[in-house]
């Protein structure tokens, strides 16, 4: 009976001096002291994860390494040593680890966000890159944009008239699905009057699946390939999969039928990929995958924007200056207008500073042993990316914790990849390649509900600006909001589709 505790104590003190060789051995990132089997798990617990991952390199050093379980994990946090992967070692970096995403719900990794860097992936995103998101093609969407906010205003009126605060969160959510089903397969899941509840559950199962990206609680992504089975989530993980397959299968059913006069991206997919079986689960995986990744980013950024501008009533009043000098009050905004609201451009970037809704980027894995910062980071790691920590880095930014959207006034950073201390969008063959629409339907929407209606928050509330992690950074409480029009009552007709 009492040797147990002498054993136990033993193994312990072998098991931290082998991790310190191991470490001291191959080179490897300082870190923290990890304890076996759950590895560093613990120091996660109590904050989003940016927010611990931050602690820990405040304390060991901008290149860390952890163990999310039992997996080796590289954690980065700054603009320095982000560069020098994006630009020497991206080829490196190229593919994603293991996922529950990849795994259980985009058909064995078969989506162009979870797919291994290969030839797979490149034509996927070429066909992606020259369909999807070219200028012309991100301009030929703009009736479907236009129609979809003219839904959403109607939505606001409603609210208005009937004394009601606008549920923010689910009308830009709904707005953003219905942008995004409608230019990946012309198709409309929330009317007015009907919502299709097949659609709706979709889009729940949407959020449990992001929820699943990077989760602590998911054991399969924190074991080795052959102790997988223990993952207790696997029977749900399966349910969630059968619903998605049953949407996703009657889409493809359903547009096989119909005859459409000018082909939709499901039509392009479908000869691409084939039209068989095979084709046709790559497909459902690309589906599944810019349907998630359109619509949560999309509608997660804007609503961070009216949450961030309602609790700044300076910007709100300089937003609505600019807003009325280039557009006028007598007319909504148009897309021909968002490049000359200069000052709207500053808010989304400070937005996209402060609240990337990819804190810690889309993990990547490192399949060839590369030297970071002089350290070795061996062949299957993880590597996660903490750009909200660059963001907040107080040797990068002035005040980082301030939001001030002047802070770029005369500046050349920009989000496109190029600039590593602001990389919301990600850098590298991995970027985000939806970024141009994203920013267009972001821009609009938030530029005419500011522009269209006076804001003010529920009357006795002032909703705090506390952030949650559930695989993308959201606002913790959804945002409602109390609208009252501030133009003319025809320009809101104008929005119509005549
Ligand atoms: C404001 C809106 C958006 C933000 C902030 C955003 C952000 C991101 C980020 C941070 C990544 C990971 C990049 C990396 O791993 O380095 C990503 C990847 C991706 N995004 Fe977006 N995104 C947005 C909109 C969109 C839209 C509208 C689409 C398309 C419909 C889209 C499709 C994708 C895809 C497919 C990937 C994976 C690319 C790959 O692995 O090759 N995103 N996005």
């Amino acid at each position: 009976m009492e040797i147990l505790p002498v054993v136990l104590f033993v193994a312990f003190i072998l098991f931290l001096v082998l991790s310190w060789s191991y470490r001291s051995f191959k080179n490897l990132p300082p870190g923290p002291w990890g304890l076996p089997l759950i590895g560093h798990l613990h120091l996660l617990a109590g904050k989003p994860p940016h927010r611990s991952l931050q602690s820990i390199s405040r304390k060991y050093g901008p290149i860390v390494f952890l163990k999310m379980g039992m997996m080796p994990t590289v954690v980065i946090s700054s603009q320095k040593i982000i560069k020098e992967v994006f630009t020497t070692h991206d080829i490196k970096f190229g593919s994603r680890p293991y996922m529950v995403l990849g795994d259980h719900f985009s058909y064995n990794y078969s989506g162009l966000g979870t797919s291994p860097y290969g030839k797979y992936w490149k034509d996927t995103r070429k066909l992606c890159s020259m369909e999807l998101f070219t200028a012309k093609s991100i301009d030929s969407f703009a009736w479907m944009r236009k129609e979809e906010l003219s839904h959403a205003l109607g939505e606001i009126l409603k609210s208005f008239s009937n004394s009601k605060p606008v549920e923010i969160r689910s009308l830009f959510s709904i707005f953003a699905f219905n942008n995004m089903s409608r230019i990946l397969m012309s198709k409309r899941y929330f009317g007015e009057d009907e919502v299709d509840s097949d659609a709706l559950e979709f889009k729940e199962i949407l959020l449990s699946i992001v929820d699943l990206v990077i989760n602590p609680s998911c054991i399969s992504t924190l074991v080795p390939w052959y102790l997988r089975w223990l993952d207790w989530q696997i029977p749900r993980y399966k349910q969630i999969h059968a619903k998605q397959e049953k949407f996703l299968r009657k889409i493809i059913d359903e547009h096989k039928e119909t005859t459409r006069e000018c082909k939709d991206f499901l039509d392009i997919m479908l000869e691409f990929y084939g039209n068989n079986a095979q084709g046709e689960t790559h497909v459902k995986a690309n589906l599944l995958e810019m349907l998630m990744a359109g619509t949560d980013a999309t509608a997660t950024t804007s609503e961070w924007i009216m949450a961030l501008v309602m609790h700044n009533p300076r910007v709100l009043i300089k937003l609505r200056e600019e807003l009325d000098r280039v557009v006028g009050s007598d007319q909504m905004v148009q897309e021909s207008d968002l490049p000359k609201l200069d000052y709207l451009q500053l808010v989304l970037k400070e937005t996209l500073r402060m609240y990337p809704p990819g804190t810690l980027l889309f993990p990547r894995m490192a399949t060839q042993e590369a030297t970071i910062a002089g350290y070795t980071v061996p062949k299957g790691t993880t590597l996660l990316v903490n750009v909200w920590a660059v963001h907040m880095d107080s040797a990068v930014w002035e005040n980082p914790t301030q939001f001030y959207p002047e802070r770029f006034l005369g500046s050349s950073i920009d989000f496109k990849g190029q600039n590593f201390e602001l990389l919301p969008f990600g850098s590298g063959r991995r970027m985000c390649p939806g970024m141009p629409l994203g920013l267009r339907t972001v821009e609009l929407l938030v530029a005419n509900l500011i522009h269209c209606f006076d804001w003010s928050f529920v009357p006795g509330t002032i909703p705090s600006i506390e952030e949650v992690y559930n695989g993308s950074c959201y606002l913790k409480t959804p945002l409602q909001a109390m609208a009252t029009p501030r133009l003319p009552m025809e320009v809101y007709g104008s929005a119509e589709i005549k």
